[in-house]
């Protein structure tokens, strides 16, 4: 393969294009609320009609607006329609020729969609995520073909380093600064992991990066790689995200046949080969050293660092281990240029963040939006508020290692370092929104059951520590506490933070502590309980 192929397979997709185009959502959201079956019928619909070879019904990937689906879009006129069932095929065909139908149609004036800026989800709900030549027609794997022709690995480093870009995996770690640490790194042979393991509840946003653009992330790694010095890659992916291992799968052997993948790739001396590793479940997984340890064969727990992955990773080697958004990021920044990544976001966070906005939301889905955009802006703005008018009480961020923060704190830029200013992280990108109706005891102890379900029992703070919180905000929950047992949560929170081996444990105590700072009354008004039933 080399450019003029490349170029080639683009105009042939282009120029064999029906002008008219069905998009139907196949990502698994929408596929779970029966996008397959209106597809078939879109197709059925227009075969009566004579007319299949006119239009195109395309499955493509997630389109964002999930709680809203299955969405349907009309191309090149951009008519998303929402809620879309199989009995609407017949008026959506109608439609392309009639203009104004019934079926329900997306305003797409809305800040939902005017709000967001799309870096990483750019092509998502716009290209069939199953088919390579999909990704080329948009200009995929071009940007891998300038780097291994046109820069040497420092210079694409340097790109990197200068675009500003921070890990998307959680603690926003400089990725340029760990490209270089493993470029730099002595080793017989150098890898590239890319972390999906995305185990946070409520988060789907790399799983749907997978399902949607799965040659942006490979395209991403492979340009890793080349900076690196690394000649084999793995993906570690929860097995839980059934449809985005298929669509790896796909992508890979596609790749690997247009010689994309695998050995002298472009007809250089650059050879990178990919495989998946299906994990089993478990939250630590995701966490570096763990994830390693799984890969090798042996039992997913962490271990201490130093030495970082970057320097003594999987099986002793120089390893690089970036989360899917932050590989997804790496093709923009190139093609682009560092300048016009660092002027999008805030100060010391360049760029957009992707954010699974769910709980008590109108608009629940798949959002991207630039760094400083306000908690306020988004559940009010993009989010549309919740359903039935209730007032937002709080914003969960990060997951089980985040916090809870208020609505009257809604003004704090989203950027890492305002969102740990108030008690909270980014995260990998989990947002969950909660009204006025939620007991904000009952959240911080679903994370802690949550943690103590996952903790490895490796080291005893955490082993020990999340039971013994769990068994104290049970207590609390059943009115059986004495306020003596608020001093013990916080001691307990206080020693797993400091002494927990891994991120694991260090970070469990962080939805009690911020549900502690904010909402301390409703922590008092359990006490209370038990002191009346007792006098
Ligand atoms: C318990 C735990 C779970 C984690 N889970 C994930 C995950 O699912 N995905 C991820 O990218 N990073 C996860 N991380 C962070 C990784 O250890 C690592 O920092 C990240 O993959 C680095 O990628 P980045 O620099 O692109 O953010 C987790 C960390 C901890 C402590
Ligand atoms: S902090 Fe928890 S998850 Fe991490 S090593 Fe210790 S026991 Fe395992
Ligand atoms: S899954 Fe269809 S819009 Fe997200």
């Amino acid at each position: 393969m080399d450019l003029h192929e490349l170029e080639a397979i683009a105009e042939r997709e282009q120029a064999q294009r029906p002008r008219l185009r069905i998009l139907c959502c196949a990502a698994a959201g929408c596929q779970a609320s029966g996008a397959l079956e209106i597809k078939r019928r879109l197709e059925l619909v227009l075969s009566a009609a004579g007319k299949l070879a006119e239009v195109e019904v395309a499955p493509v990937g997630c389109m964002g607006l999930c709680g809203h689906g299955p969405l349907v879009r009309i191309e090149p006129e951009g008519t998303v329609f929402e809620r879309v069932t199989p009995a609407d095929a017949e008026e959506i065909v109608s439609a392309l020729e009639q203009g104004p139908c019934n079926v329900l149609r997306c305003n797409l004036n809305h800040p939902f969609f005017t709000r967001q800026r799309p870096i990483v989800l750019r092509h998502c709900g716009r290209i069939n995520p199953e088919r390579i030549e999909d990704y080329i027609a948009v200009g995929g794997y071009r940007t891998l073909y300038t780097v291994i022709h046109e820069l040497t690995p420092a210079e694409v480093i340097q790109i990197i380093a200068r675009s500003g870009l921070r890990g998307r995996g959680g603690a926003g770690y400089p990725t340029g600064l760990k490209w270089a640490t493993v470029a730099k790194s002595p080793g017989e042979r150098k890898f590239v992991i890319c972390n999906a393991d995305e185990g946070d509840p409520g988060a789907f946003m790399d799983r749907s990066v997978l399902e949607s653009d799965p040659h942006l992330v490979l395209e991403g790694m492979a340009i890793a790689a080349y900076a690196v010095g690394a000649e084999q890659g793995f993906i570690y992916v929860r097995g839980e995200y059934p449809l985005a291992i298929e669509r790896l799968q796909k992508a890979i052997v596609q790749a690997r046949r247009l010689g994309l993948l695998g050995a002298q790739i472009f007809e250089s001396g650059f050879n990178f080969r990919v495989d998946i590793r299906v994990g089993a479940g478990a939250f630590v997984c995701g966490e570096e050293t763990a994830l390693i340890a799984s890969i090798e064969g042996r039992r997913g727990q962490p271990r201490p660092r130093p030495p970082y992955p970057a320097e003594k990773g999987l099986w002793g080697m120089p390893t690089l281990i970036n989360n899917v958004e932050t590989f997804a990021n790496v093709t923009a920044i190139i093609e682009n240029g560092p300048e016009w990544f660092r002027q999008i976001g805030t100060e010391k966070s360049k760029g957009t963040k992707v954010f699974a906005l769910t709980g008590k939301i109108r608009n629940t889905g798949l959002i991207e939006v630039p760094m400083g955009i306000t908690l306020r802006e988004i559940v009010y703005e993009i989010g549309d508020g919740t359903p039935d008018g209730t007032p937002v009480k709080a914003v969960q961020t990060g997951g089980p290692s985040g916090g809870c923060i208020p609505a009257e704190l809604f003004d704090t830029p989203v950027d890492y370092e305002s969102l740990a200013a108030v008690g909270s992280i980014m995260g990998s990108g989990g947002m969950v929104v909660m009204d006025e109706h939620t007991n904000m005891v009952d959240v911080a102890r679903f994370y802690i059951e949550f943690c103590k379900d996952e903790s490895c029992g490796k080291c005893i703070p955490c082993r020990v520590g999340t039971v013994q919180l769990f068994n104290l905000l049970t207590k609390l929950r059943n009115g059986q506490a004495q306020p003596r047992d608020l001093d013990t949560i916080e001691e307990l929170c206080e020693l797993m933070r400091e002494t927990s081996l891994c991120g694991l444990g260090q970070s469990a105590p962080n939805p009690v502590l911020s549900t502690l700072q904010y909402f301390r009354h409703e922590y008092e008004q359990l006490i209370g309980v038990e002191v009346d039933h007792g006098s």
